[in-house]
């Protein structure tokens, strides 16, 4: 299979009600897997039982230089259920979606009741959302943009900052390119962010995981000269340029926040970006995460307390309009379910 046969079968919606039961919940796992999650781990796995659907940590693909506390690891897990409540209602179903944190690691459970199909703009755009690192074009948001887009990020002790002023904005360009700085001087940190790497089209495809250099904005190109071009891309200088004209072409910056610092508001922090992400795609606005001012703890705080934001900042992201992107690969189902 090649790497636009392999985006093709990911990107796919299969028929919606086709099938028994079973075919159509493997279908709103299928949904679930196309979620974002950090460096495109896929840290998930999912259990069928009878209308329960649990979405566990795949611990083995941790990634603790970037994530030393599992905060994006659990915060995958909530994209993952948000697009799974996404698609079991567009599918004739009600979602009842809580994070359980026993037995250790946690989950996160679905239940299932059957109910009317109610189609939504949400569930359109999850075939269409990416990540789109790139410049955007500047335009602002309208009110209503802002009010969909602040209201889609809200959740239970979670809410969206969006910031669309100038001074905010530099801000985040400070804190962003200090946290880059940092981490691409960090050697455990270089090491995991290349195991993740797949700079060529063939190891994107047998992996269908990873960072691969087309969605980043890189062409495909063949290990040998992999090693080299990440060091070039890797130069903080041109890197953190890049971030700043990302930051300072975006309508907004959008900063998530939870009022309480556990796995369970990691969570639900995961399902208000992924809400965002989905009414962003809806109305024609792309994004990208920009999360190094989050990564670290003793950052964390300067970067909360710069903003003036109370409770813990999960997630950075810009919005923007701009071109559209390569896209990621997943996993099929077969492979995540236990
Ligand atoms: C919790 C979390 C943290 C992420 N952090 C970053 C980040 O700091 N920088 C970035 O470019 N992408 C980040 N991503 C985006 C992933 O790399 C991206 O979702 C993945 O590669 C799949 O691509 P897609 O979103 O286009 O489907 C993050 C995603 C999640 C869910």
């Amino acid at each position: 299979m090649d790497h636009d046969e392999a985006v093709r079968e990911t990107w796919r919606r299969p028929p919606a009600g086709a099938g028994g039961e079973h075919e159509r919940l493997r279908s709103l796992v299928h949904h679930a897997t196309l979620a974002p999650s950090s460096h495109d781990i896929q840290c998930w796995r999912f259990r069928l039982d009878g209308r329960t659907i649990s979405i566990l940590p795949d611990l083995s693909r941790r990634c603790p230089a970037v994530d030393p506390d599992d905060h994006h690891l659990y915060a995958s897990l909530g994209c993952a259920a948000e697009n799974l409540a996404q698609a079991a209602r567009a599918d004739g179903w009600e979602p009842v979606v809580r994070f359980e944190d026993r037995p250790p690691p946690g989950r996160v459970r679905v239940d299932l009741t059957p109910a009317p199909a109610r189609a939504s703009d949400l569930f359109d755009a999850i075939l269409r959302r990416q990540s789109t690192r790139t410049e955007y074009d500047g335009t602002p948001l309208g009110p209503e943009e802002l009010e969909l887009l602040r209201s889609a990020g809200t959740g239970n002790g979670v809410r969206t900052v969006l910031l669309t002023g100038g001074r905010a904005k530099e801000t985040v360009v400070d804190h962003v390119t200090q946290g880059n700085t940092a981490q691409l001087r960090d050697r455990a940190f270089v090491r995991e962010l290349k195991q993740w790497i797949r700079f060529d089209d063939a190891e994107a495809v047998r992996t269908r995981d990873g960072l691969s250099g087309r969605a980043t904005g890189n062409s495909s190109a063949s290990r040998w000269i992999a090693g080299p071009l990440f060091r070039l891309l890797s130069r903080t200088g041109p890197a953190n340029e890049a971030y700043a004209r990302r930051i300072r072409s975006a309508s907004a910056v959008a900063v998530l926040v939870s009022a309480t610092d556990d796995p369970e508001h990691w969570v639900e922090a995961g399902r208000c970006y992924e809400r965002l992400a989905l009414q962003a795609t809806a109305l024609g606005v792309r994004h990208a995460f920009v999360n190094q001012p989050v990564e670290d703890a003793a950052r964390r705080r300067r970067f909360a307390w710069a903003l003036d934001l109370d409770g813990r900042p999960d997630l950075v992201i810009c919005l923007g309009r701009g071109p559209e992107m390569p896209r990621s690969l997943r996993r099929p189902v077969d492979d995540v379910l236990r």
